[in-house]
């Protein structure tokens, strides 16, 4: 890791605008209610893929929501780690819906989805190499030359691990700060069901964050299979998510913290339930800082 400099240095361009607090996936079926009641939500998170062409929510409705609320965007078709060639159709659809609604930033995953031209739908992981480290990263770059922007970059679930992996998956994290130039939208999640499959220690696994790049927490829930835990998103944050999420604002209580809950979606007043819980622990945090 010799040849990879500081996670720390200074970014080309810039921090990423600002939002504080809990929000929440923004879901079709709750949109009426959240327009009618307008609740104290500080921001929601848009799957931007959902309104390309056209698509997804009644533009007028998602543009109300805009007008009330901040919001951001969250990809999975940049196939950041497709040994394709970049979709610059995705990417001019992406930067056209980024100039329409603003979002305060963008991020998508450390994956790939697209192999010789198939799109494939699951956010699929990579080996953690020296050689995928500098190619990834170099696309990461590109990717932010045409948004001209940062982007942040999530921690995927995964199922397997590779033989060629030289590096750990947190090297590799480390390395991709530095080198693309990018923020971190760590899935606590994630890191629960990752060391849970692959036998790694999830607080060690945290300890070793990179706090200063960190611009989003994600939690959520995950579905138990006998052999393996899947990240599922149907279902609350588990209690040792809520663990690991206590354990990591002991270090840093002021990054957003985002609910995901995208299958089985509950009743709106369910979710802000888990949104109040986030926020209770981070007020908590706080207080202890205090006394
Ligand atoms: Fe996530």
């Amino acid at each position: 890791m010799n040849s990879i400099t500081s996670p720390d240095h200074p970014s080309r361009y810039g921090t990423t605008s600002d939002i504080k607090g809990t929000g929440l996936g923004l879901r079709g079926v709750h949109i009426p209610e959240i327009l009618a009641q307008l609740p104290d939500i500080p921001w929601f998170e848009i799957l931007a893929d959902n309104h390309r062409a056209g698509g997804g929510f009644i533009p007028r409705q998602l543009e109300a929501i805009r007008q009330h609320y901040p919001i951001t965007f969250h990809c999975v078709g940049m196939s950041l780690a497709s040994p394709d060639v970049l979709d610059m159709t995705y990417l001019r659809d992406l930067k056209r819906q980024i100039r329409d609604f603003e979002p305060a930033w963008v991020s998508d995953h450390l994956s790939f989805s697209q192999l010789e031209g198939h799109h494939y739908h699951d956010l699929l992981p990579i080996p953690y190499t020296e050689e995928s480290l500098f190619y990834v990263s170099r696309r990461i770059r590109e990717v932010q030359d045409i948004l001209e922007q940062r982007i942040l970059v999530e921690n995927v679930s995964s199922y397997v691990e590779f033989n060629e992996s030289s590096l750990s998956e947190m090297e590799f994290i480390h390395g991709l700060l530095s080198e693309a130039d990018c923020e971190l939208l760590l899935d606590i999640n994630n890191v629960y069901v990752n060391c849970q499959n692959h036998d790694h220690d999830a607080a060690t696994y945290l300890e070793s964050i990179p706090l200063t790049r960190v611009r989003e927490i994600h939690l959520a829930g995950f579905e138990a299979f006998p052999d393996y835990l899947l990240d599922a998103h149907n279902n609350p944050v588990s209690s040792a998510v809520w663990d690991l999420f206590r354990q990591f604002v002991e270090r840093r209580d002021d990054i957003p913290v985002l609910i995901e809950w995208d299958n089985n979606i509950p009743e709106f007043s369910r979710l802000r339930e888990e949104a109040n819980k986030a926020d209770r622990i981070l007020a908590r945090q706080r207080r202890t800082q205090v006394a």
